[in-house]
């Protein structure tokens, strides 16, 4: 483990657990005392370099869990809940104080947790100064309470996003605003949460302790302010100078010798791919976006998870007592102009430490789950990705990032599809820089890549929502809309998606 890049500066901070007048409750942090002194003026931070950190952040904290959102329905197989959009501060670099926007005055968000069958009525109560969205990202909820963006909530206003989750869709979600425009901002300020769906009859045993992990980004400027997103952001994708878990700069998070344990990971952040690593180990993947596999991949160096893809991984503490390691995102050039210091750093994200006592390790089983192939396809799409100089977007005279020639119209339909068909879409990244494709209303299966007329099939099935289709690559997928109306598909870099690279979907009978 690289100790030098761990900056001790002591000080018990929870996970960003924000505090505000009206109390997100608990977590500990606090913001600075009101007779705290502004910090000495200094030069606005336009474009801090990618992962450089402009001052310690506190690390080595025991790796907080997230903070579940209450479920207020005393009904069976009923989960109802408020979330607030509200700004919260907290103090993140001594002597500052953060504000954030957040879901509870939580970064990030409180994890809803819940089961395959469960009606979810949850309330949204907006108090930013913008209009925003729920998004249920990659749940089959009606179309209605989607979070479309033709949908918003007003400042001030709410609304009841009610849906009930099919058998069969036990996986990791997560929610997000997605207000037209506005989407990279709210996230980069903090909005964004887990969401787990479970299985009543999950195979992984509970023997195997579960851990949850949010990975965001998050940019300070020295005087503790969140910035704006730059010219250069709207077109490579905003990173920030810290990556944290659960809110956390580089925890700890310990496991006994011997012990096997089941991670769910969120890549939360706007733009930033992460390639996992954990040094001195192999990782066992056992499910993506939408819920497990087949049965477990083992023996995996790295796993890469492009921005909005989760993925569930059984880690085994295979090294002797008191051993170490560290969870890392390895270098990755996922090209654009000008790219990014990003590209070429290793960066620490959670230490692993081991206990001394050690413990059984438990079976995993090899069967996991009866996942089903789509089909043949009865119907084909092909998508275009590009990039080119125009006026279109925020960006005006910049870049425009554009799915075939055309930028987001939420008034515009651009594809129409018919409920239950298998569809297969073919997703063709002209572009020289990578971009995650996600679509909404449902989980698809990818079938082959092809890179420099290499075609690759996909190794195993799986449900997804978001593929990465690398630079100047195509990405064949099947995919199968079960409910009418209006969805979204658009690149997760949240930049390209807010300057309008996202398309409208109608689902017809
Ligand atoms: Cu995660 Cu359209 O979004
Ligand atoms: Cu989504
Ligand atoms: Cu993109």
């Amino acid at each position: 483990m690289d100790r030098r890049r761990f900056f001790i500066i002591g000080s018990v901070v929870g996970s960003v657990a924000v505090s505000t007048g009206c109390g997100g409750g608990g977590g500990g942090a606090t913001t600075p005392p009101t007779g705290t002194a502004p910090p000495p003026a200094s030069p606005p931070v336009s474009n801090p370099p990618a992962a450089t950190p402009v001052s310690p952040l506190t690390v080595g904290q025991p790796l907080t869990e997230l903070v579940r959102l209450a479920n207020t329905s005393t009904t069976p197989d009923e989960f109802a809940a408020t979330l607030v959009a509200q700004r919260a501060n907290k103090a993140m670099l001594p002597g500052t104080s953060t504000e954030f926007w957040t879901y509870n005055a939580r970064v990030p968000g409180p994890l809803i947790d819940v089961y395959e069958g469960d009606t979810v009525r949850i309330r949204l109560e907006n108090q930013l100064s913008q209009e925003t969205t729920v998004h249920w990202h990659g749940l089959p909820v009606p179309p209605a309470q989607d979070g479309n963006p033709m949908d918003p909530i007003a400042p001030g206003a709410t609304r009841t996003y009610e849906f009930t989750l099919p058998v069969g869709s036990a996986g990791t979600y997560w929610y997000h605003p997605h207000p037209h425009e506005l989407t990279s901002e709210q996230v980069f300020r903090g909005m964004a949460g887990l969401l787990i769906v479970r299985s009543r009859t999950d195979p992984v045993p509970t023997a195997i302790e579960e851990k949850l992990l949010v990975i965001s980004d998050l940019r300070l400027a020295a005087d503790g302010t969140i910035p704006a997103n730059t010219p250069m952001d709207w077109q490579t994708g905003r990173e920030g100078n810290y990556v944290l878990v659960n809110g956390q700069y580089q925890p700890v998070l310990t496991i006994k010798p011997g012990q096997s344990q089941r991670w769910r990971i969120l890549n939360a952040t706007n733009a930033r791919y992460l390639r996992l690593a954990l040094t001195g180990h192999t990782i066992t993947l056992i499910g993506t976006d939408g819920g497990l596999l087949r049965s477990p991949v083992p023996g995996l160096d790295e796993i890469m998870l492009a921005p909005a893809e989760r993925v569930e991984v059984i880690v085994t503490a295979s090294l002797s007592s008191q051993a170490s390691a560290v969870l890392q995102t390895l270098p990755y050039n996922r090209g654009g102009m000008g790219m990014m210091g990003s590209s070429s750093a290793t960066i620490a994200l959670l230490t692993l430490t081991y206990t001394s006592a050690a413990t059984a390790a438990v079976a995993l089983p090899s069967a996991l789950n009866s996942l089903a192939d789509l089909g043949v396809p009865t119907t084909t799409k092909r998508l275009v990705f590009s990039s080119g100089m125009g006026m279109g977007g925020m960006g005006g005279g910049m870049m425009s990032f554009l799915i075939d020639g055309k930028s987001f119209d939420p008034a515009r339909i651009d594809l129409t599809s018919r409920a239950n068909e298998v569809e297969q879409w073919t997703i063709e990244n002209r572009s020289s820089m990578d971009h995650p494709f996600h679509l909404h209303g449902t989980q698809f299966q990818v079938v082959s890549r092809t890179r420099s007329g290499v075609t690759a099939t996909e190794p195993y099935l799986a449900w997804r929502d978001t593929v990465n289709v690398v630079a100047f690559e195509s990405v064949v997928l099947k995919v199968v809309q079960h409910q009418l109306g209006k969805r979204m598909y658009h690149c997760h870099i949240l930049e390209h998606e807010s300057q309008g690279m996202m398309g409208v979907l109608d689902v017809v009978a």
